[in-house]
């Protein structure tokens, strides 16, 4: 197992740099288009903090980062949250009610690109997961967000979350880590996230341009841009893939 601490994620610990360094390879610009979760990340960093780590190295940098919300789950892979917005929104409507959660939700894992492809993502998982244990959290699941599937925007999220390898474990590498932890898909969620912005914040977002209204395929993204010049308004629709870990 890697060598880190694990230790909780807090604001102004690292660095500006530090923080770049660990995100560089992290998440394509237009992640902060989706005006539905934007608002919520602010309560949700500040309520469910306990549930965000970070492990860091003998120099105390940070070389992978992961959260997650709590929230009371039936069971059913047809109670879980159809997009990432609704997710924080029920974890945050427990807390408001008073309510008692039973799972945590992973929403979110980043591994430094100088430790990409050791066991630090693993080592990040395994840490939420004994973080859920230890505020009596019985279930973990994660809408997972594939990495490869940029490669393949065209394809629909049923037939990708569900294509494996020779054996058999799924093509995808992040979806593969999950399943191999021991991991099960659930169901796919087709629109998970919806990013929207105006023709400039695409073109600041993807450095292309947009001279027509139009289908993009753009760097990094999962599936396709449409853009509408008339009314200056990109949207992009993201899937992700809940998976359940226990
Ligand atoms: C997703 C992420 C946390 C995984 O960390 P990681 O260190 O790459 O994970 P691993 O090294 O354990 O990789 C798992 C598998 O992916 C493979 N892999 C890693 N990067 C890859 C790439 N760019 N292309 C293809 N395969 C890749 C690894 O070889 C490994 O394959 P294996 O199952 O055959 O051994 C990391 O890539 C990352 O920070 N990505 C950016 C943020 C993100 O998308 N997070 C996930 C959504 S919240």
């Amino acid at each position: 197992m890697s060598d880190f601490d694990v230790v909780p994620t807090r604001a102004g610990a690292w660095s500006d740099a530090q923080m770049e360094a660990l995100f560089a390879e992290g998440f394509p610009a237009w992640i902060v288009g989706d005006a539905a979760v934007t608002p919520l990340i602010p309560r949700v960093r500040d309520l469910f903090a306990p549930f965000d780590l970070t492990l860091v190295d003998h120099d105390e940098q940070p070389g992978a980062t992961g959260w997650g919300v709590p929230l009371a789950w039936d069971g059913d892979p047809d109670d879980l949250p159809d997009t990432f917005a609704g997710m924080l929104g029920r974890a945050l409507a427990l807390h408001d009610t008073g309510g008692v959660p039973d799972t945590l939700a992973v929403g979110g894992a980043v591994v430094h690109p100088a430790h990409k492809g050791t066991d630090v993502a693993e080592a990040l998982l395994r840490s939420l997961g004994d973080v859920a244990t230890a505020h009596r959290l019985e279930r973990v699941v994660a809408p997972v967000r594939p990495t490869r599937k940029d490669l393949y925007p065209l394809m629909p999220i049923e037939l990708y979350a569900h294509w494996v390898r020779d054996d058999d474990l799924p093509w995808d590498p992040w979806l593969r880590l999950h399943v191999r932890m021991g991991a099960t898909i659930q169901r796919v969620l087709p629109q998970a996230q919806t990013m929207t912005g105006t023709v400039d914040q695409w073109r600041g977002w993807t450095g292309m341009e947009f001279p027509a209204t139009g289908d993009y395929v753009i760097p990094r993204g999962m599936s396709i841009l449409h853009v509408d010049r008339d009314h200056d308004l990109g949207t992009y629709v993201e899937p992700n893939v809940w998976v359940r870990h226990r």
